[in-house]
């Protein structure tokens, strides 16, 4: 697998129909005092915080294809999950508006009276909600759709995060847009990090990272201990994505760090806020509390233990977020 196949994975892309909701490509980003302040000779950020839809970041990419299915499938409402303060619930929100479409949400845990951050955002879009209670998200999700239908309507069920082959094509993308960029400035990445959650972004990731032939590492953070097996899940999504692209699934897994979760999800740690504002100080660039905090925060912590060298040229995918900085930070605390 690797450059031989790019063309043709860039012709299946191009087939599977998107529905434009980024604004593409990112810029890579060059971050000489960053990289000075932490230890690194070089750093590029792939700026997916600007993507524009609604404040941007990754869920736009996957929400392309997804929504794109959704219109296919004569949907009128997209019913998705996540935690309050979710990102992709606040992105899914808006891209129904530009489908033309209602959107669903349902939160994890117990109502929260306090209605800011990225929930604020699901307002404006006109999104409704329903919280999950004590009972598992997803089941929750399941009724809420199926109450729909018996009213008539035909949901679009997104799974969290919008992690699922389809959705993760749009991180396939990204990594094509990634080679194509550091081709342009005949660079070699070393590594390629991003933050670990429902896991769609680091499969995508990895997926086309193997396909496009960059010859980087490609690490996912882990933010929380919601998924017990990072590497288990990439590989299912990945043999989704390659029978959507029917393809045959390459021999790639991801590293995964995995000692950067602290106390829990949206918990902070000592790394993630020292990353939040060395990154805002040194470059005027916002990191997520939640995510690319604790992302960005695993990066330095591994510099620090020094398994990534100073020479290492390293690839921060930024995946977005900063709506939760407008939060209290009780709101997107929760247990794993
Ligand atoms: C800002 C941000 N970064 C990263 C992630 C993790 O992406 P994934 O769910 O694809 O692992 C999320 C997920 O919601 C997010 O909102």
């Amino acid at each position: 697998m690797g450059r031989q196949y790019a063309g043709s994975v860039e012709a299946e892309l191009d087939r599977i129909p998107r529905l434009q909701l980024a604004t593409l490509p990112t810029p890579l980003q060059e971050a000489p005092r960053l990289a000075a302040a932490i230890g690194l000779d070089r750093l590029l950020i792939k700026r997916d915080d600007n993507t524009g839809l609604a404040f941007g970041g990754n869920k736009a990419r996957k929400l392309e294809y997804l929504v794109a299915d959704a219109v296919r499938a004569g949907s009128d409402v997209l019913v998705t999950l996540g935690a309050p303060q979710s990102n992709h619930c606040r992105m899914t929100a808006a891209a129904a508006r530009v489908a033309g479409m209602e959107c669903r949400l349902v939160f994890a845990g117990h109502p929260i009276e306090q209605v800011q951050g990225n929930m604020w955002l699901d307002q404006f879009f006109g999104a409704t909600w329903t919280f999950a209670g004590d009972r598992p998200a997803p089941e929750c999700m399941s009724q809420v759709a199926d109450e729909l239908r018996a009213s008539g309507r035909n949901p679009y069920v997104i799974p969290g995060g919008g992690s699922n082959g389809l959705g993760a094509l749009g991180y396939v993308g990204c990594a094509f847009e990634l080679a194509q960029q550091l081709h342009e400035r005949g660079e070699r990445a070393r590594y390629v990090v991003c933050a670990g959650g429902s896991c769609g972004t680091l499969s995508g990731l990895t997926l086309g990272v193997a396909l496009s032939g960059i010859e980087a590492e490609v690490v996912g953070v882990s933010i929380s201990r919601s998924v017990p097996d990072r590497v288990a899940r990439v590989r299912q999504i990945m043999s989704e994505s390659c029978g959507n692209l029917d393809l045959p699934v390459p021999d790639a897994s991801p590293t995964v760090w995995s000692d950067y979760i602290g106390r829990g999800y949206g918990m902070p740690t000592e790394l993630s806020r020292r990353a939040l504002e060395t990154v805002a100080f040194s470059e005027g660039i916002l990191l997520d509390p939640v995510y690319t905090a604790k992302a960005f925060g695993g990066l330095m912590g591994e510099i620090e233990a020094g398994r990534v060298q100073r020479s290492d040229l390293i690839v921060f995918v930024h995946t977005g977020g900063t709506p939760a900085l407008f939060a209290d930070p009780a709101i997107y605390w929760h247990p794993d």
